[in-house]
């Protein structure tokens, strides 16, 4: 599919955001402050938000699904989050204390009922910090040197998890015994090999690896759902907490995606599954950064310094900003919000009644597309197969998507190009009817090009 047509007519619809990127790559790297948010031609430069609107330097709107990455469950601005995040400068005075004070202790015990696998908690500042620490803790429990993940899943951008995140095909290697390769320049040796990389959703072929590297395997991290939409199958799920149990493996869920959103307490309520530890972010800080770490008191009471231990036997966390006012109030915020009864099943609704929209249009034209997801979270994958896993994604066409993306932009609908769908509260008929329109308009060009 010719793509440039397409390229072309977005940058002439969007001179302004075409010069600020001139300008911001002559000072921020590549233009962007993360990799994952450069497309070409360039990205789009936001100046405003409202509910489940961006406004763009341009002068257009977009119904947004990007929602920060999956990190708005309530959509912009939120007047719950607002609210909260104003308290706390007029009660406490101060963004952050840098110690301890009492609204930690509210958002522990938030979490603890939602998540019944916590017995502890430990707050960090991003998801990346969230899955470095549980890693560190199991390696620490059990005196292992490596640790074990899913080709295609990802878990932040620290070395030990940079494996195998979207390998090249020709050098990804037998689908059941996945090479580890580097997903950067810059990473040492070292962590290719400490980490194992294994097949998601291949029972038989994971069962083998883990059994014959057990004595060196200390953790298994996976997404429960890869990249957010893709499910694990429930008998996969169950048979690895039993393996890893068994195997003195420590079980680590990273729900930094899925947490609040395949159900209030992610995919673990999902699958009725406990992990010994999980990682959570983007929604528990309400829009601000914040990453969580929680699980079984026998594995996170090695992290306390309040035990007599030597310290180089207890395992190090730290962050000036971890736990910060900010983040917890409109943390607390969103999630009470949400808890609410019916709120968060009424996402879950129109996030529904979106995907079938979308599907019966494909049909209508004859476009292959299917919205693979569960609760807030899908995606739009143009396949005729079924999707189990990262290889599975190579008979997806990128291409058309990249094209129905660009189209929809012109429509007035944002997800960033490639990227997952993620619904919020403020997703209202309005922007599930804007939505619809936007793709009928792009499926009738699609179809003609
Ligand atoms: C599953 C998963 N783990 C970890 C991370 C890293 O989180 P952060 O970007 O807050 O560091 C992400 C971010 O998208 C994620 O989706």
């Amino acid at each position: 599919m010719n793509i440039s047509a397409l390229q072309a007519h977005y940058r002439e619809k969007r001179p302004k955001s075409a010069s600020f990127f001139e300008q911001a790559k002559n000072h921020i790297t590549g233009g962007v402050n993360g990799n994952l948010r450069f497309f070409e031609p360039f990205p789009i430069t936001f100046q405003e938000a409202k509910g489940a609107w961006l406004f763009d330097l341009d002068g257009m709107r977009y119904v947004d699904y990007l929602l920060s990455y999956g990190a708005l469950l309530l959509g912009h601005g939120h007047p719950s989050v607002r609210e909260a995040v104003q308290r706390v400068w007029q009660e406490q005075g101060t963004s952050s204390f840098g110690a301890t004070y009492p609204l930690e202790l509210d958002m522990a015990k938030e979490l603890k009922t939602l998540y019944p696998s916590f017995e502890q908690v430990r707050f960090t500042n991003s998801g990346l910090e969230a899955t470095l620490f549980a890693l560190r803790l199991a390696l620490a429990f059990t005196g292992k040197s490596h640790i074990a993940k899913f080709e295609g899943h990802y878990h932040g951008s620290h070395d030990q998890v940079l494996v195998s995140v979207n390998p090249d095909w020709e050098r990804a290697g037998d689908p059941q015994s996945p090479q580890a390769i580097p997903e950067s320049y810059g990473m040492s040796d070292y962590y290719l090999k400490h980490t194992v990389v294994l097949p998601f959703n291949d029972w038989a072929a994971c069962e083998t690896i883990l059994t014959k590297r057990k004595d060196e395997i200390g953790a298994v991290i996976l997404e429960p759902m890869l990249s957010g939409y893709i499910a694990a199958n429930r008998d996969f799920v169950m048979r690895l907490r039993e393996l890893t149990k068994q195997l003195g493996i420590v079980l680590i869920f990273d729900e930094v995606k899925t947490g609040f959103r395949i159900s209030l307490g992610g995919a673990q309520a999902f699958y009725g599954v406990q992990p010994d530890l999980t990682a959570l972010g983007k929604i528990v800080g309400g829009g601000f950064p914040i990453g969580v770490v929680g699980g079984k008191r026998e594995i996170l009471e090695l992290a306390s310094p309040s035990h007599s231990r030597n310290r180089g036997e207890t395992v190090f966390h730290s962050g000036t900003f971890n736990g910060n006012p900010m983040s917890l109030a409109a943390g607390l915020a969103t999630i009470r919000h949400v808890a609410q009864p019916g709120t968060f099943e009424r996402i879950v609704a129109r996030t529904t009644r979106l995907r079938n929209e979308i599907e019966s249009l494909g049909q209508h034209y004859g476009i292959p597309v299917k919205t693979i997801g569960e609760g807030t979270i899908f995606n739009v994958v143009l396949v005729e197969g079924e999707i189990t896993n990262y290889r599975d994604l190579r008979f997806a066409r990128k291409d058309v998507r990249l094209a129905l993306d660009f189209l929809l932009m012109d429509h007035g609908v944002y997800s960033k190009p490639l990227n997952r769908f993620s619904m919020s509260e403020a997703h209202g008929d309005e922007e599930i009817r804007a939505t619809v329109d936007a793709f009928e308009r792009s499926f009738a060009v699609l179809k003609k090009l």
